[in-house]
C-alpha cells in the first residue's frame, strides 16, 4: 500500500529530506502519485515539511502510529503482521481474533485507545486515547502450556530494558510482571495463550503490553498506584525495540537465562510484601524468584513459601 511505503520511507529518514524522485523509485510509482499521497498524509496529521528540490521529511517529533511507521524499525527478516487502529477495544481481543481466524505468523497489534483495555485477574486496563502505548504480540513459540507463561516474565525483562533504554530512568519488575518506575505503576503486562484444545498445543502467545506515557488524572481507583513516565517517545521504534528484544529471548526461552536479567531488575527481591492465600492474610520478606518465575517467601514465623503468579498477588509494604 503506496500510504504505508511512503510512510515506511519517511519513518526511515526521519528528520532527513527525501526526494520524491527517489520516494517513487522505490514505491514504484510517478513522482507526481507520491506527492498526492504525501499531501493526503498531511491531511491526516502526519507532521511533514516538503521542500523545492529537496523533497519530503517526517518531523523528528512525530509521534504518529502506524504501521510503516513500525515496520521501518524492524529488520527485514522479522517480517510479520503489523496492524495499527486509533481506536479499538482491546488490542490483545483483535489478536485472538485474527488467531482464531487462522493468523500463523507472528504479529502486532497497536492502537491510540482502547475502549476496553484489559488486565490481568479481568480488571479493567485504563487507555486514554494519545497518551498511552498499548499493544498486543503474537508469537507462535514451540513451548508447552506451562512453558508459556515464561513468556510474561520474558516480555517484563524486553520492557524494562527498552524503557530503561529509551528513558534513562530506573525501571524495576514488580512480581509478577507490573513495571514500576519511581514507585509507579508505568506498565502492564497480560499475557494470554491460544490453545489447540485435542492437542494442548500452544498455538499462539498474546502478550498485551500497556505503557502509560503521558497519562494524567487517572481514574480514582488507580489514583494511588499508576503514573506514568512523563515523556512522549517515538512509539513506533519502542514497539519494535520491545518485538525484537521479546523474539530474541523467545528463541532462547528453553535456557532461562533470562531469569538472571529479571531477577537483576526486580523490585521486591529483599522487600517486606503482603499476600493472602486461602483467606490467611502474611507478612513476608521476598527470598528469591526461581527460573520457573516462582517467588519464595519466608513468612514472619519463619516459614518458606513459593508463591506462584497465576494464584497470588503480592504487595509491596
Ligand atoms: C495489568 O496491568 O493487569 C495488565 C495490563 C495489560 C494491558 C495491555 S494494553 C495492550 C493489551 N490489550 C489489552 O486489552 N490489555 C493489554
Amino acid at each position: 500500500m503506496l500510504r504505508e511505503e511512503i510512510i515506511y520511507i519517511l519513518e526511515k529518514n526521519r528528520g532527513e529530506f527525501v526526494s520524491g524522485q527517489y520516494i517513487a523509485e522505490q514505491a514504484g510509482v510517478s513522482r507526481s502519485a507520491v506527492a498526492k499521497c504525501v499531501t493526503g498524509l498531511k491531511n491526516e496529521g502526519f507532521p511533514i515539511s516538503s521542500v523545492n528540490n529537496l523533497g519530503h521529511c517526517l518531523d523528528i517529533d512525530c509521534d504518529i502510529l502506524s504501521t510503516g511507521g513500525v515496520k521501518a524499525h524492524l529488520s527485514d527478516d522479522e517480517c510479520c503482521t503489523v496492524k495499527v487502529f486509533k481506536s479499538i477495544d482491546s488490542t490483545n481481543t483483535e489478536a485472538k481474533r485474527a488467531v482464531v481466524s487462522g493468523l500463523t505468523e507472528n504479529a502486532i497489534f497497536a492502537a491510540d485507545e482502547q475502549t476496553a483495555g484489559r488486565g490481568r485477574r479481568g480488571r479493567n486496563f485504563y487507555s486514554p486515547d494519545g497518551s498511552g502505548l498499548y499493544f498486543s504480540v503474537v508469537l507462535h513459540p514451540e513451548v508447552e502450556l506451562a512453558d508459556s507463561t515464561a513468556l510474561t516474565s520474558a516480555a517484563a525483562v524486553a520492557v524494562t530494558e527498552a524503557l530503561r533504554a529509551a528513558t534513562k530512568k530506573d525501571p524495576k519488575i514488580k512480581w509478577v510482571n507490573d513495571i514500576f518506575i519511581d514507585g509507579r505503576k508505568v506498565c502492564g503486562i497480560l499475557t494470554e495463550a491460544v490453545c489447540d484444545f485435542e492437542s494442548g498445543r500452544v498455538q499462539a502467545v498474546i502478550i498485551g503490553i500497556g505503557i502509560n506515557l503521558t497519562t494524567r488524572d487517572f481514574p480514582a481507583e488507580l489514583e494511588n498506584i499508576a503514573g506514568s513516565l512523563g515523556t512522549r517517545l517515538n512509539r513506533c521504534e519502542l514497539i519494535a525495540q520491545i518485538f525484537q528484544k521479546l523474539k530474541a529471548i523467545c528463541e532462547k526461552l528453553p535456557n532461562r537465562d533470562f531469569m538472571n536479567d529479571y531477577r537483576r531488575h526486580s523490585l521486591v527481591i529483599g522487600k517486606t510484601v503482603t499476600f493472602n492465600r486461602n483467606g490467611v492474610d502474611y507478612t513476608a520478606v521476598a527470598k528469591e524468584i526461581a527460573d520457573d518465575g516462582t517467588l519464595a517467601v519466608i513468612t514472619d514465623s519463619g516459614e518458606e513459601i513459593r508463591l506462584n503468579s497465576g494464584e497470588i498477588s503480592v504487595k509491596l509494604k
